[in-house]
């Protein structure tokens, strides 16, 4: 394009929700205006992308969300978006509108989704936006922090009637194959035991017997904290079955369910949803392609978004050994 023509860019929220994307849509497109860039936002993700439902942004337009949860995007999983003709018909919209980034908000799906574009010739910039914190690239994903002080809210009051009652409570969070939610929550609860699907030693077995031990110590209620990865489909409840079964302890569970994906975004949130959608701007006024925006070591980086979303997780077994020390 010519040096003086209006840059445009494209932006979507995609896959599970997360609190703090309204403040990232907010910074994306006001670091735009500011630059003179031109935003067109489409609705439900690469659903909207693929069938161009789209609406040009301005600061009026997100004017009162920062502090709202959900995405005045709206979001989707788009089944469209995995198949390679969808891929093709969303690169070609980019294409049509001319677009010369595509910022797409989301979590490891919607990110390997923009990957696909990226070889269809489409400069996408990634922004991890979930509350499940398990993208290996980055320390930290928009959401997980105002997901975690919902739990954790949720199991101080969970521990009130648990107290009372004298009852064991298993406790459902999110986290199809991630802990963090879990864990985290898990230490800063005072769970005495927390399962995730990275770590399958920790069985049904072994948190009855713990259970046993800590009651015998003298402990007059029990927390469980279980990694939705562990215990969906109605695995929790008959946990609990089985521990009141194997102990004779009133055991009681709660999923959590969806209501760790709403809620007004913590300042945490906030912040690094600012200064992400700020950074991914800047990275495509530098001309840069093909980035995913980071956190790492207290420091907002653009890495390549292909070596970002090859990077392997790694599970540290250290919280789960620290959080059983504490919990005694
Ligand atoms: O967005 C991440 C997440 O909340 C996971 O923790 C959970 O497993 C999943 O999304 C639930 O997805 P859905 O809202 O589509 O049921």
């Amino acid at each position: 394009m010519g040096q003086q023509e209006q840059l445009k860019i494209g932006l979507i929220t995609s896959g599970g929700d997360a609190p703090g994307m309204n403040a990232a849509i907010r910074a994306v497109v006001r670091t735009a205006v500011f630059h003179g860039i031109k935003v067109y936002g489409f609705k439900r993700g690469y659903e909207g992308l693929i069938h161009t439902d789209i609406m040009e942004m301005n600061n009026k337009s997100v004017s009162d969300i920062i502090y709202r949860g959900g995405t005045m995007l709206l979001t989707a999983r788009c089944a469209e978006m995995m198949t390679p003709e969808g891929q093709e018909k969303a690169a070609n919209v980019c294409k049509i509108l001319n677009l010369d980034a595509l910022i797409v908000i989301g979590g490891d799906g919607s990110l390997h989704g923009g990957l696909a574009l990226t070889e269809r010739g489409v400069n996408v910039i990634g922004l991890a936006g979930t509350i499940d914190l398990d993208l290996p690239c980055t320390d930290y994903t928009i959401g997980f922090d105002t997901a975690v002080n919902t739990v954790m809210d949720a199991i101080t009051k969970i521990r009130d009637t648990s107290t009372s009652h004298e009852r064991c409570s298993v406790v459902e969070v999110m986290g199809r194959n991630a802990g963090y939610i879990a864990l985290w929550c898990g230490i800063s609860g005072g769970a005495e035991e927390v399962l995730v699907p990275e770590d399958l030693t920790v069985d049904e077995t072994s948190v009855i017997e713990q259970i046993i031990k800590n009651r015998s110590s003298g402990k007059n209620h029990n927390l469980i904290i279980v990694a939705e990865g562990r215990g969906s489909k109605g695995k929790t409840e008959e946990f609990a079955k089985t521990i009141e079964k194997a102990t004779g302890i009133e055991t009681r569970a709660t999923i959590l369910g969806h209501l760790q994906r709403g809620g007004s975004p913590t300042a945490v949130d906030r912040m690094h949803a600012a200064m992400m959608g700020h950074k991914a701007v800047e990275t495509i006024l530098k001309g840069e392609r093909n980035k995913m925006v980071i956190y790492k070591n207290a420091k907002y980086e653009a890495i390549d978004l292909a070596e970002a979303l090859a990077a392997k997780r790694e599970y540290d077994p250290s919280y789960y050994e620290i959080m059983k020390i504490l919990s005694v």
